[in-house]
């Protein structure tokens, strides 16, 4: 594509009859209009189809859907893509899998990508109403509550709601298996994976086993834990990334959290008195800040006491620099590195 080109996602309806399609062809290329890719959408009434399309740079939205009309197709809509869209639905489901795998998630691109999603945001009340409504798409989430999917383009169709489920179950079940072994220097073997909701009793459990200090230094308040709501918004992967290290027998030994804050990440770490200075938090800190890499987050930042040596010593392995200090807490920003960086842990 040459640099005066601009890529739009093009509906329109095309009538099932030989030559059709071809018409349509010929007026984007009268127009300058290249047609990429087709995708044809099965609807009740008929077919819509979806074209991508590299058109002129000077062309506006009335120039699109007019050389949608003049080819022959009806109740045309055109919105701009993006040239990262170019890439094949095929190519972006397999970034799913690779991107979750590596301990991201590769959803919200894979939505923007294949569907067009502008927005996507999350709430905790579970749905009954599944469905489009519009160019807002509601899907109960497999780690519960309700997403909410949304685009400025057209009405997503049934084709588009059945893709959008697949591929957030497809980004569940890969968080769930992406488990990793960790062996400690003393040579007892941990298992570290994503946490969901179902590991919130354990959770639990790990914070009855921790002593107030520790609490205190997760935490920076004297709560004993977050309420069972907190936790279960916690562990939801909108609302960031929570890694659990858990012992052979299931009991969760320690949490990594990793929350969305816009651009950056919060970063906070959980280890039980019992399992300190083993090297579960230099690994759990290492597959935060990869996932946060993998999820485009440039920085990430982790609030401690200034007395905290263990978490101050841990994040300036990952090169932490303190960016302010308030009385008695320190902020360190830290910058990601990519997945096939390696790193400490
Ligand atoms: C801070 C914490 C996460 C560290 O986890 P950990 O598993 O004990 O730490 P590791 O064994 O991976 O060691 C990490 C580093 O800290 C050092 N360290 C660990 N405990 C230490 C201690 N009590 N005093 C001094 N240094 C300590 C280790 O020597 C290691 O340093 P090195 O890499 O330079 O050798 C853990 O102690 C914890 O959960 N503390 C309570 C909660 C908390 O403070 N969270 C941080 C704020 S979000």
């Amino acid at each position: 594509m040459s640099t005066e080109q601009t890529v739009w996602r093009v509906r329109a309806t095309v009538t099932d009859t030989p030559g059709s399609l071809a018409a349509l062809a010929a007026s984007f290329a009268w127009h300058g209009m290249n047609i990429v890719s087709v995708q044809v959408h099965g609807m009740p009434a008929g077919a819509v189809d979806e074209f991508l399309v590299e058109v002129p740079a000077t062309a506006t939205t009335d120039d699109v859907l007019a050389a949608v009309s003049a080819g022959g197709g009806t109740e045309p809509s055109a919105m701009r893509a993006d040239v990262r869209d170019l890439v094949d639905v095929p190519t972006h489901v397999l970034t799913v899998v690779a991107r979750t795998l590596a301990g991201g998630t590769g959803l919200p691109e894979a939505l923007r990508a294949v569907l067009g999603v502008r927005e996507l945001s999350w709430s905790p009340a579970d749905t009954a109403d599944e469905g489009a409504d519009g160019p807002v798409l509601r899907l109960a989430d497999p780690e519960g509550g309700t997403l909410e999917l949304r685009r400025d383009g057209p009405a997503f169709t049934p084709a588009e709601f059945a893709r959008a489920r697949a591929l957030v179950d497809l980004d569940h079940q890969l968080a769930a298996r992406a488990e990793r072994t960790v062996l400690l220097t003393a040579g007892e073997e941990l298992t570290v994976r994503t946490a969901t909701r179902a590991d919130v009793p354990e959770i639990v459990a790990m914070h009855a086993r921790c002593g107030p200090r520790t609490r205190r230094r997760r935490y920076l308040t004297g709560t004993p834990r977050p309420a069972d709501a907190e936790l279960r918004r916690m562990v939801n992967r909108r609302a960031g990334h929570t890694l659990l290290a858990l012992r052979p027998d299931g009991a969760v030994v320690a949490m990594g959290n990793l929350v969305w804050d816009g651009d950056t990440g919060e970063v906070a770490l959980l280890v039980e008195d019992a399992w300190q200075r083993r090297g579960v938090g230099a690994a759990l800190l290492g597959r935060l800040l990869r996932a946060a890499a993998s999820g485009g987050v440039e920085t990430c930042y982790a609030l401690t006491e200034t007395t905290n040596t263990a978490m101050i010593r841990l994040l300036r392995r990952h090169g932490a620099a303190v960016e302010r200090t308030e009385p008695g807490v320190a902020c360190l920003t830290i910058r990601p590195v990519r997945a096939d960086t390696r790193v400490p842990g």
